[in-house]
């Protein structure tokens, strides 16, 4: 039997990650995993039992307890069985997230989750340590990148469609602050993974990456196969 193929979509926040990685995974039957959902689901946690987000022995318990999820599709978000799609993506989670995942214990528990999801399915799973330590030998790894004015209106437009108007300067700088501790942590930060093809989506349509991505994957898994 061939073995599951691996499809890892890292970059920074905006970039188009989840939207692209969701509709590539549905184009090919793959499994779609966001595995910033999984980080999310452990901030929210912290948050609601109002944890200090610096306590690393406490978090990476959470991290190992938590039952987190994903419905087919990958969209819909559990933790412990109560559907926590909504709540994970408000600012404030964003912020928790950006802070629990430097925790290298967080880090440890969600990875080797990632792992086994990746393990016996073919996956696209999109995140900032995909290609670099999740999944070193990924089939295909592509970063996606845009400028940082584009990406602040992808998330503003993300938010005011939400219902929660933000003004653009408030999103530029959550995404600047954000892109900033995520690149800079110790624990796998953000970066281009050795072998990863840059893909810049600040001037292309979701059309127009979706079809560079379905491209390489189809030209990397036929010459590896
Ligand atoms: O992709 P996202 O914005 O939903 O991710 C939320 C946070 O989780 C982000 O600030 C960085 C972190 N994250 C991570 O450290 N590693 C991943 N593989 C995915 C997300």
């Amino acid at each position: 039997m061939p073995h599951p193929v691996v499809v890892a979509i890292d970059g920074p926040a905006g970039a188009g990650k989840s939207t692209i990685a969701r509709r590539v995974a549905a184009r090919l039957g793959f499994v779609y995993i966001d595995s910033g959902a999984m980080y999310r689901a452990v901030a929210l946690w912290a948050v609601r039992e109002n944890m200090d987000l610096e306590d690393a022995a406490r978090l990476e318990r959470v991290a190992d307890t938590a039952r987190i999820e994903f419905a087919p599709g990958g969209s819909t978000v559990f933790l412990d069985g109560e559907d926590v799609s909504e709540a994970i993506r408000t600012p404030g989670v964003s912020q928790a997230a950006s802070i629990v995942s430097a925790i290298p214990g967080v880090r440890r528990a969600l990875v080797e989750q990632q792992r086994r999801m990746g393990a016996t399915e073919s996956v696209v799973m999109e995140g900032r340590d995909i290609g670099s330590v999740v999944f070193p030998n990924a089939d295909v790894k592509v970063f996606l990148d845009a400028d940082p004015a584009a990406r602040t209106q992808r998330r503003a437009l993300e938010l005011e469609a939400k219902g929660e108007p933000v003004s653009s300067e408030e999103v530029a700088r959550e995404l600047a602050e954000r892109d900033r501790r995520d690149s800079t942590r110790a624990a796998a930060p953000l970066v281009e993974a050795p072998g990863a093809i840059r893909v810049d989506t600040t001037r292309l349509s979701i059309e127009e990456v979706e079809q560079v991505i379905l491209e390489l994957i189809a030209q990397r898994v036929s010459t590896a196969r």
